[in-house]
């Protein structure tokens, strides 16, 4: 049984995986996929906010403390989480994990990047 999930974001024809024990915000930095985590990813700031389209339930669950920075986090629904505290714990049915990065969010990580 395969220990890795594909990892689709909405919007990036890019293929991306996603290896169990790992979180979004690692595997984002491993492959080049632009997610902002100003805080560096212990849970600090709401810029590595992500919406998990599909596989949600594959994820390691939320803790109090990311819940209470969503709280801070523009664009908030039930499908968000904070990818540097979102674990993948097993390997969804269909193999995939899908996000989508709120615009904001992307719009912050071009503004920022200077190019
Ligand atoms: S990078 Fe700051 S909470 Fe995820």
């Amino acid at each position: 049984m395969s220990d890795q999930a594909r990892l689709q974001v909405r919007g990036d024809d890019r293929k991306f995986t996603l290896e169990v024990g790992q979180t979004i915000l690692e595997a984002a930095l491993e492959q080049d996929l632009d997610l902002d985590h100003a805080c560096g990813g212990v849970c600090a700031c709401s810029t590595c906010h992500v919406k998990v389209k599909q596989g949600k339930d594959c994820l390691s669950p939320a803790s109090e403390d990311e819940l209470d920075q969503l709280d801070e986090a523009r664009d908030v629904g039930l499908d968000s989480r904070l990818g540097c505290q979102s674990r993948l714990l097993r390997v969804p049915p269909g193999g995939v994990i899908e996000l989508q990065i709120p615009d904001w969010n992307v719009n912050a990580v071009s503004e920022g990047s200077g190019s």
